[in-house]
Order: C-alpha cells, then structure tokens, then sequence
C-alpha cells in the first residue's frame, strides 16, 4: 500500500488539474482571447462582428480560412501569410468543449446547434429587421459583440422590435 500511495495521489492531483483547465477553458470559450492578432481586428471585423475563435471547431475555422476567395458570396482573400498567422491563431483558440464540438452546416456559428438553442424565442421576422439584417450581425443585439461579450447582460432591443418579438429580451 505505501508503494501506491504516492502514485495514487499524483493521479489525484492530475485529475483535479484537468477538472480546473477543462472548466477554465468551457468558461472562457466564448470570450475574445487577449491576444488577437491586429490582422483579425483590421481584416475579419471589416465586414462584420469579430466572431470570438471559440464559436466554432477548429475544422470550422480551417475551411473558413481557406475558401476566403468564396467567403459567403464575397471575397475576403488576404495575403498567403495572413492567412497562415490568422488560422493558426484560429485553430489554437478554436472551440474544444461538447457543444462547440459539432462543426455547423456551412461552418456557420449560427447554423450551430447551441446558437438556434439560445436564440429559440426569437420571431423570425426579427432576424429580418433593417436593423439587424441577419443572425451572423451578433452586434445588433449584442453590444459587447466584438469583445466576445455575449451574455445575456449585454444586449439591446434593436429598433423596430414589436411587442410580442420583444419576449426573448425581457426574461
Ligand atoms: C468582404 C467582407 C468580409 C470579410 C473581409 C470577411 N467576411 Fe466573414 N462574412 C462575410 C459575409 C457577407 C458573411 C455572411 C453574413 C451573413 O450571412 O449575414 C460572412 C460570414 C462569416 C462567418 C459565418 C457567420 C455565421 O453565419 O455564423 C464566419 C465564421 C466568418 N465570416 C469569418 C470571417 C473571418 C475569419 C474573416 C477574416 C479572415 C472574415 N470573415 C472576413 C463577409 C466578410
Ligand atoms: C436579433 C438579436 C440577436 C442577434 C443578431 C444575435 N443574438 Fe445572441 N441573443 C439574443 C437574445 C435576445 C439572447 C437571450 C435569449 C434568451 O435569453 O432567451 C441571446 C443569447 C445569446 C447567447 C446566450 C447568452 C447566455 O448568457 O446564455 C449567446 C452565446 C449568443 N446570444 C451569441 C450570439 C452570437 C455569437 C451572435 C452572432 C453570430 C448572436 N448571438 C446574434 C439576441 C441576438
């Protein structure tokens, strides 16, 4: 026993080390990284909210980056080494836990399971308002949107919302 005891607590102590990363990193998952390289700020905010790298799986963010001449019918190219610097940076903060672990229908972050799950009592027309044009434009509601703060504390109604679409902000 006293052979194995020395054993059995480093196990322990590995253990409760991999319980508070997983944790760590499942709570920080949809947060911005501190370190987002300039070129994602200037290149992949030009168009629309910087998306938080832990929205989506890193074979997500691996097509997305390269297929930039055909980005949803536009063209994002950049320069060979951007590309290379963002996806890496991609793929190292890409999201790991359960339910960012499906890669959604055309890489989209709101075709992801957990996006229609949270966004389930929103009326359709609402996705559709000239204020909010589509799902993908998360700062419309969200105001934190481009610094990953996407809680239900940071959100506003965006003009034109009726009575009955305002349901999904006032609970
Ligand atoms: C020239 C404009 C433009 C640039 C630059 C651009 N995008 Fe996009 N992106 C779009 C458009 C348009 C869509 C589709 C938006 C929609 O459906 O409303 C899109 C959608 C996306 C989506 C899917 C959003 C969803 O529906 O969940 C991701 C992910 C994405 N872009 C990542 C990036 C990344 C990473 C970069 C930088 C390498 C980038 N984009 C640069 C125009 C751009
Ligand atoms: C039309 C407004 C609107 C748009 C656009 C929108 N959201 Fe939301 N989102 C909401 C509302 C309202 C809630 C709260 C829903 C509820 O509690 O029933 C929410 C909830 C969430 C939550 C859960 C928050 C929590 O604390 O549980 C996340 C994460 C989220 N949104 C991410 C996004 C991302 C990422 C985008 C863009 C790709 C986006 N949303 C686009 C309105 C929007």
């Amino acid at each position: 026993m006293k052979k194995i005891a020395p054993l059995t607590s480093a196990a322990m102590a590995a253990a409760v080390c991999m319980v508070v990363l997983t944790s760590a990193h499942a709570d920080s998952g949809r947060a911005m990284p501190r370190n987002v390289p300039s070129a994602y700020t200037q290149e992949c905010a030009a168009c629309h909210t910087a998306y938080p790298p832990g929205l989506l799986p890193a074979a997500s963010w691996n097509r997305v980056m390269t297929g930039l001449g055909k980005h949803y019918g536009t063209d994002a190219s950049l320069e060979a080494a951007t590309v290379r610097q963002l996806n890496q940076w991609l793929q190292d903060h890409a999201g790991t836990y359960k339910r960012v672990n499906e890669e959604p229908p055309e890489d989209r972050i709101t075709r992801s399971a957990w996006f229609e799950r949270k966004h389930r009592k929103i009326e359709p027309a609402t996705w559709k308002l000239a204020s909010v044009k589509s799902a993908a434009n998360c700062a419309a509601c969200h105001t934190g949107a481009d610094q990953g703060q996407l809680d239900d504390h940071d959100l506003r109604m965006p003009a034109g919302l009726d009575t009955r679409s305002r349901r999904a902000w006032n609970d």
